[in-house]
């Protein structure tokens, strides 16, 4: 960048002299030094985005010691393709992020190790194919119009927790198309019960960063084991009632669930616990992160009215509802565009924690078995290395020219290599279908006064909810 006097400048610097610097969404901004023991505990907790300092915007590896034993933060591309691809074998899931999802999730896709996660990806990988996720469109469009509907009955204007009703929208997306006959219990309440069981679970508690046995009490955990049982029963009570409608010889719907229980009856499938292991994965792993880019991406449109408004054309553009079939959600560049965007600023898995099961050298530094690697999507999505004016608002990134100049392993919001999300495809088509028939029909302001913080708990959401105005277009 050139100023008036003919100095190059950087951007940042450009930004500092100019008297109203751009607006950019809310982030923490970079600590200048790094957390102590007591505080470290306590933002892992709290907001683990919190912890990151300037250095690890700055630099493609940190390596250092902690209280939770040696840290080793790695957002350099060739470095991430060494530890998610090339030698992925030599690296299981964090110890920690097992430990705080496998209560919950039992031995499911997202948490196995070894043979039984090689035989559960071969046994699911086909209810994931391009195919079979286009046919759940209808299930798709289905519950977008069914929110519509639910907001027109609104006075206009009216406030609502936008996040909520996103959590409540790709809750019932995942109702229609894992049992399409229906949960067993209301789905509010078990959206209720999963939201405070990711939330109270889903904390990173003291002892088990500190790897402490499991056997000693983590207070404090009570309610999330409560509604852990809410959850489990409503699990237990569908694939019985599917189970017996398939022994019966009736004709069962095509829903992920029969996928699941054909799965099982397939040389090598899955073992029993494990269609209710991921029936439950299936849910915690794909409704809150769905619901969080949606959020994201009304808040995102609502803070840059200009990019709202030209989301607005591309959709009115395309004249009728949500048109079924894949072609036609390719048209909606800029739908997608805006929903990448957001999940570059705001990536609902913010962290992907690998241990290394031998020593290895990533980029020059060695790592030992002791060592927790974090890839962080949070941190990548953001280096001053890898992206343009990292903290600002800007689609066009991912307008279909740009977009493949982005590094395939700077941009990480599904992770990569071997345990890539399974539900990529699904979670980017439910989000184009609802934020296009959300756009179509209503616009979304911010709720003047609230101030809207990222929190990581699970899944990066905002805290407290997204109060917003809804208003019909
Ligand atoms: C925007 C929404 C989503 C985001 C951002 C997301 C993100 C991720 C990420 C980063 C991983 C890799 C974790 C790692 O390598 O440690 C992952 C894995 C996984 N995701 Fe998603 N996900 C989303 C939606 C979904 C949906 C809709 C489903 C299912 C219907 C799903 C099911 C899974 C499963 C089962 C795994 C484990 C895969 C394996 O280890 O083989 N996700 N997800």
């Amino acid at each position: 960048m050139t100023s008036s006097t003919g100095l190059d400048i950087e951007p940042e610097t450009s930004a500092r002299l100019h008297p109203v610097a751009p607006r950019v969404p809310p982030a923490p901004p970079p600590r200048e030094k790094p957390l102590g023991g007591i505080g470290l505990l306590k933002a892992l907790r709290t907001n683990p985005i919190t912890i990151w300092t300037r250095r690890h915007f700055e630099e493609p590896i940190v390596l250092r010691r902690t209280i939770i034993g040696p840290m080793c933060v790695v957002s350099d591309p060739g470095a991430i393709k060494h530890v998610l691809v090339d030698n992925a074998k030599n690296y299981r899931k964090g110890v920690l992020q097992t430990r705080v999802l496998r209560p919950g999730l039992g031995n499911g896709l997202l948490t196995a190790e070894g043979e039984r996660w090689r035989g559960q990806r071969r046994a699911l990988a086909p209810a994931f194919t391009p195919r079979l996720i286009e046919g759940f469109q209808p299930a798709m469009v289905s519950m977008a119009v069914r929110l519509i509907e639910r907001w027109r009955a609104l006075p206009d204007a009216s406030p609502i927790d936008a996040a909520r009703e996103m959590t409540h929208v790709t809750l019932e997306v995942l109702e229609r198309t894992i049992f399409s006959d229906g949960l067993a219990s209301e789905p509010a309440s078990l959206a209720q019960a999963i939201t405070r069981y990711l939330d109270t679970l889903g904390r990173v508690h003291p002892f088990d960063a500190l790897d402490l046995p499991s056997w000693l009490p983590r207070f404090g955990r009570g309610n999330g084991r409560e509604t852990l049982g809410i959850f489990d029963r409503a699990v237990e009570t569908i694939i019985a009632r599917r189970r017996e409608l398939l022994a019966r010889g009736e004709e069962a719907p095509r829903d992920l669930l029969t996928l699941l229980l054909e799965a099982q009856t397939t040389e090598n499938g899955l073992a029993p616990d494990e269609v209710k292991a991921n029936i439950a994965t299936f849910i915690a792993a794909g409704h809150e992160t769905t619901a969080n880019t949606l959020s994201w991406s009304l808040f995102l449109l609502a803070f840059a009215p200009e990019w709202r408004e030209r989301l607005e054309r591309e959709i009115d553009e395309a004249q009728d509802d949500v048109k079924l079939g894949s072609s036609s959600l390719d048209r909606l560049v800029i739908t997608k565009a805006v929903i990448e965007e957001a999940l570059r600023l705001y990536p609902p898995a913010a962290s992907i924690t690998r241990q290394p099961i031998g020593e290895d050298e990533i980029a020059g530094h060695k790592v030992t078995s002791k060592t927790r690697v974090v890839i962080s999507p949070w941190v990548l999505h953001r280096h001053r290395r890898l992206w343009n004016e990292p903290e600002r608002f800007d689609p066009s990134r991912f307008l279909p020219d740009k977009r493949q100049r982005i590094d395939r392993f700077a941009y990480l919001p599904f992770g990569a290599g071997p345990r890539i999300c399974i539900g990529a495809g699904f979670a980017l088509q439910e989000a184009i279908i609802i934020l296009a028939a959300i756009t179509r029909h209503f616009r979304l302001d911010l709720s003047p006064g609230h101030e809207v913080r990222p929190v990581q708990r699970v899944t990066l959401r905002p805290q407290g909810g997204l109060p917003m105005i809804l208003r019909r277009r």
